[in-house]
């Protein structure tokens, strides 16, 4: 049993997962690691070598020649692949619709969650993602499923993509945040499932904070049992 825990945050797009897991692992002193940026990371390199979605080949051996680092720079966290900073570059709705087509893919899936695993399974992780409490870490000490209507998630990805000067349409961020829930629940490897024993918390009408706060709450809370 790893001395620190491994907290495992799983939900659609939007439900809050990347702000709470980043206020969490600063919290804790835990390190963060976002999956998504991961699958996103696939994505681009596929688009930029013009693989096509569909070639499982391809897009397997893609991933083996792929490094990701995490670094933190004050509060901002950046995603280097091989080298080259592309925390803006997997954030463009392009890619964010490749990605979906790229996660259903299991020679992706296969080499992303070894890598998961690799990063986290000493503990004092914080991860976030579809799948951790179900399928990278089914024995996460701490997994949380947050959710949120379809409109409120919808409504905070056009927020930070407005914040970040990009030109785009509420009701087609919308509908874009609906058919990727459609297809990572539909998908035949990994759908996003939520674990039987994860914490479920409905961002809908909560503030950032307050959910933050019986976050923290619930981890301290299993930090004790699980020392005990
Ligand atoms: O969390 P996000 O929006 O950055 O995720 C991008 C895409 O990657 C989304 O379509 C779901 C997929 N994904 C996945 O299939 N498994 C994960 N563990 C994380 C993300």
């Amino acid at each position: 049993m790893p001395k620190q825990l491994i907290v495992a945050i799983d939900g659609p797009s939007g439900a809050g997962k990347s702000t709470l897991s980043k206020a969490l692992a600063q919290r804790t002193g835990y390190t963060n690691i976002d999956t998504g940026a991961m699958y996103r990371s696939v994505a681009l390199l596929a688009s930029r070598r013009q693989i096509d979605p569909a070639n499982e080949a391809a897009l397997g051996s893609l991933c083996e020649d792929l490094a990701i680092d995490f670094i933190r720079e004050g509060d901002r966290e950046r995603v280097i692949v091989n080298g080259e900073d592309v925390s803006d570059a997997i954030r463009t709705p392009e890619v964010s619709l490749l990605t979906s087509r790229v996660a259903a893919c299991p020679a992706v899936r296969e080499a992303m969650v070894d890598l998961q695993r690799k990063m986290g399974e000493a503990g004092g992780v914080v991860l976030e993602g579809r799948d951790i409490g179900t399928v990278v870490f089914p024995q996460a000490q701490v997994k949380f499923f947050l959710s949120a209507t379809a409109e409120e998630r919808g409504r905070r990805r056009y927020e930070e993509l407005r914040a970040k000067g990009l030109d785009v349409d509420l009701q087609q961020t919308i509908a874009e945040v609906e058919a990727r829930d459609a297809a990572d629940s539909a998908r035949e490897h990994a759908p996003l499932k939520q674990a039987a024993d994860a914490v479920v918390i409905d961002s809908t009408r909560m503030s950032i904070d307050a959910v933050l706060e019986e976050m923290v709450r619930i981890i301290a809370r299993r930090r004790e049992e699980v020392m005990e």
